[in-house]
């Protein structure tokens, strides 16, 4: 049962990423000051759901190190990675371990991810993301723009962001924040009743030529096709996106997202 469903969901690729995920994940933990994170996380005990489910730092860790690794960022040169909408931290502190300079954006008023963050030693900045606002600069540009289920597009509300919120993000992140060569990598939340997002939003990425699979979607920086060589799996090419172009790939080793 259990390997009929992996067969549907998941490529020979993916296996092996996870694998790699799950041993580079537990290296990473064993840096964590464990009795400080039980300290941080009893202290938080009391809270609601949204900061209990990321208790579970085994398997965050191993959820983000995977989605580092299918980025490329275990084999790369150290890049500079910013992640929007953070939260507890865990995709960045798998940057951080695997060498890479990390930031962080999150709202101001969430103590227990400042906290977890902290902890991580992940420096972060306190921001409310709104449609038509552009985000703070650092000084600075990244090569990985990194947003995880994405909750700042107004998620679960009746105003879930639309083409024009999404380009005057994507305008900003480009023009403002994105290394030349860099990628954009998406994870969206699935919407009640709608799916990961609208056609019209969807297509809005595609004329972006963004690679779409599912709820995640990639763009690369101008002069660049997939610089980190986020390249997807056969069989989830075959059925989610067009032909893949010739990349220019430094690093050709990932073949899934
Ligand atoms: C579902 S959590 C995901 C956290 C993290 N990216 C991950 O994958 O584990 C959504 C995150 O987005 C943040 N967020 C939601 N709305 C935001 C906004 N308007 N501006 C900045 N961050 C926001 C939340 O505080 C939370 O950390």
């Amino acid at each position: 049962m259990l390997v009929n469903h992996m067969r549907l969901q998941y490529s020979f690729a993916d296996i092996s990423n996870f694998l790699q995920a799950r041993a580079l994940a537990a290296k990473a933990d064993a840096l964590i000051d464990q009795p400080k994170f039980r300290e941080v996380t009893a202290s938080h005990a009391s809270e609601g759901y949204g900061s209990y489910k990321y208790f579970d730092k085994e398997l965050w860790l191993r959820k983000k190190m995977m989605r580092a690794i299918e980025l490329g960022l275990d084999k790369c040169e150290p890049l500079s990675v910013l992640d929007i909408g953070c939260g507890a931290g865990y995709f960045l502190y798998c940057c951080k371990y695997l060498g890479h300079d990390v930031h962080g954006i999150d709202l101001p008023h969430c103590e227990f991810y400042r906290d977890v963050t902290a902890l991580f030693d992940i420096p972060r900045t306190e921001f409310k993301i709104e449609p038509y606002k552009a985000l703070p600069t650092f000084g600075k540009r990244f090569n990985v723009l990194a947003a995880h289920q994405i909750c700042f597009n107004g998620h679960k509300t009746e105003h879930v962001w639309g083409p024009n919120e999404w380009e005057f993000m994507l305008n900003d992140l480009q023009k403002n924040l994105l290394e030349p060569g860099g990628m954009i990598a998406l994870e969206f939340n699935e919407e009640p009743e709608i799916g990961f997002f609208t056609q019209d939003v969807r297509r809005y990425f595609e004329s972006r030529s963004a690679r779409i699979l599912r709820g995640r979607v990639f763009l690369a920086g101008e002069g660049a096709f997939f610089p980190l060589g986020a390249v997807p799996s056969p069989e989830m090419q075959a059925d989610d996106i067009p032909p893949l172009e010739p990349a220019t790939s430094r690093r050709s080793g990932l073949e899934t997202i």
